[in-house]
């Protein structure tokens, strides 16, 4: 579904993305897992063409490497991005409406199934984005984001900042999710991304280090000591 290669990022003289393939296969959930500061958000913003980079993105059969960001999304392709950024002074719906700009005939529909998949977001649908907790604006931020129809979702670390059994809501989410569409799933949060994966990507400066079905991730000395505590 996604095919990524030698994609390079550089802001000056830092080299935040050095050169990494990476594939993302129907059906799945694929992670990658890397400390802050690894390059992670930069890999996704290359993606999606918002930062300056070189290398080949192939999303469904399509080169997107050229094209524009709001095309993407159009295309199918859908960020959730790294703190949510969501609209605080809009109410819930409006959010949704916010992210069904390219379809905004389908509002009601979409917005039905979204309803359907995050109930605590149907008993807030007046309420402000901003006085929503953590783990509903990250609900509200994937909602937004399946508002665009996308035949495939790249997640920016939705773990953040979150109380641990709340990132359990939002994964058991994310897993259901996978039956739909595949999923680009970037975390920091080696063990909870592991967990729910079926394919995973180490990144460490700016490089991939391992990749691997995610259960021998998991089971893997050297990520075991470096990213799930031993
Ligand atoms: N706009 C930018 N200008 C300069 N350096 C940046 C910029 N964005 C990120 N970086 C640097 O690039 C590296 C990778 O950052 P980032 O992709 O945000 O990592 P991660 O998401 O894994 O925490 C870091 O060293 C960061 O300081
Ligand atoms: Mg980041």
């Amino acid at each position: 579904m996604l095919k990524v290669k030698d994609l390079t990022v550089n802001y000056g003289v830092i080299a935040a993305v050095r050169g990494i393939d990476l594939n993302v296969k129907a059906g799945t959930i694929v992670t990658l897992i890397g400390a802050n500061g690894a390059g992670k958000t930069s890999t996704l913003n290359a993606i999606v063409n918002s930062v300056k980079k070189s290398g080949s993105v192939v999303f469904d059969g399509i080169d997107i490497s050229k094209m524009a960001t709001h095309k993407i999304v159009k295309h199918g392709l859908s960020l959730v991005p790294e703190g949510r950024k969501i609209f605080i002074n809009l109410t819930v719906e409006e959010n949704l409406r916010m992210g069904a700009f390219n379809n905004d005939e389908d509002f009601e529909n979409l917005r039905n199934v979204v309803y359907d998949k995050f109930p605590r977001l149907k008993q807030k649908i007046n309420q402000a984005g901003g006085t929503l907790s953590g783990g509903e604006q990250q609900m509200l931020a994937i909602g937004r984001a399946l508002m665009s129809k996308p035949r495939m979702l790249m997640l920016d670390e939705p773990s953040l900042g979150l109380a641990p059994k709340i990132i359990g809501e939002v994964f058991e989410i994310i897993t259901e999710l996978k039956n739909d569409i595949p999923i680009l799933l970037i975390e920091q949060n080696a063990f909870a991304a592991l967990k729910i994966a079926d394919y995973g990507y180490v990144l460490e400066n700016g490089s991939i280090t391992l990749s691997d079905e995610a259960q021998n991730l998991l089971g893997n000395d050297e990520v075991r000591a470096k990213y799930l505590g031993g």
